[in-house]
């Protein structure tokens, strides 16, 4: 049996530290072989910067996956090519820098991840997920039966019909993107194990991890704002999924949603 453990989009400097200040636990309480995130909103919620794909990395993961946030730090522009763990979907148009799936050695053989972006209230609208998929999915299967794929996306359904379109080709079908997590994790009949959206990594107390004051006076002016990430306690979200490594097959899927405290450098002084 392969353990797998997924985290969904880590927002900003609050997620990113909680990622990595819980992850030796994680690891060691799930008896996890291999760990992916998804590190679209890790630079200030805003992308990912060729620093922290590698502190993410340095702390015990093996894959990255990204959205449409992925070239928000400009710099990754150029960096992707020089790091095939750090994924961007793989339904860009060919020519795009960086690729969207990667086939990693593991003690209990190949791990194939996929990242995919749905193209429902997602912008840039990229090429059709569904054969760009099921074309990545085919060339992985040559190489390994294990095949994980974040799908990132608004819109349940779009994720849903993604994850039935690969049940029995893929070993897991997870979303990502709208950082709320869902509830409807489920094993397909042919052994592809899903959920709809993993949630987020990142400040507890916000609006999809950023601070909720701007957001809220957004939604009511219409006007421009700044909208910093959230302070305070952190929610990690994600699934830990075990597949039978001889077959592809999903053996089980659990949510990971745990309320990480703030440490107490961080508290704010009372009194
Ligand atoms: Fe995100
Ligand atoms: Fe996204």
């Amino acid at each position: 049996m392969l353990t797998i453990l997924f985290l969904g989009d880590v927002v900003g400097e609050p997620g990113r530290s909680a990622v990595i200040a819980n992850l030796p636990r994680l690891k060691e309480s799930h008896a996890v072989d291999f760990v992916i995130v998804n590190g679209e909103n890790a630079a200030g919620g805003r992308g990912i910067t060729p620093k922290i794909t590698i502190d993410l990395l340095r702390a015990g993961v093996s894959v990255i996956t990204t959205g449409d946030h992925v070239w928000d730090q400009k710099e990754i522009l150029t960096f992707i090519d020089t790091e095939p763990r750090l994924l961007r979907p793989v339904n860009y148009p060919a020519g795009a820098p960086g690729h969207g799936s990667i086939v990693l050695e593991t003690a209990k053989g190949k791990v194939a991840v996929i990242n995919v972006q749905m193209r429902t209230f997602m912008q840039p609208i990229l090429e059709n997920p569904f054969p760009a998929i099921e074309a990545a999915v085919a060339v992985a299967r040559r190489e390994t039966p294990v095949v994980f794929v974040d799908a990132h996306g608004e819109t349940t359904s779009e994720k849903i019909a993604i994850g039935r379109f690969l049940d029995g080709k893929a070993s897991a079908v997870v979303g990502t993107h709208t950082h709320v997590q869902t509830a409807d994790e489920q094993i397909f009949p042919g052994g592809t194990a899903f959920l709809c959206d993993a949630g987020m990594c990142g400040p507890a107390n916000s609006i999809l991890g950023r601070a909720v004051e701007p957001i809220v006076n957004r939604f009511i002016s219409n006007l421009p704002a700044l909208f910093p990430v959230a302070k305070g306690e952190v929610r990690l979200s994600g699934a830990v999924v075990q597949v039978d490594e001889t077959n592809g097959r999903a053996i089980s899927i659990t949510r990971v949603n745990e309320l990480i405290p703030v440490p107490p450098s961080e508290t704010p002084a009372t009194g």
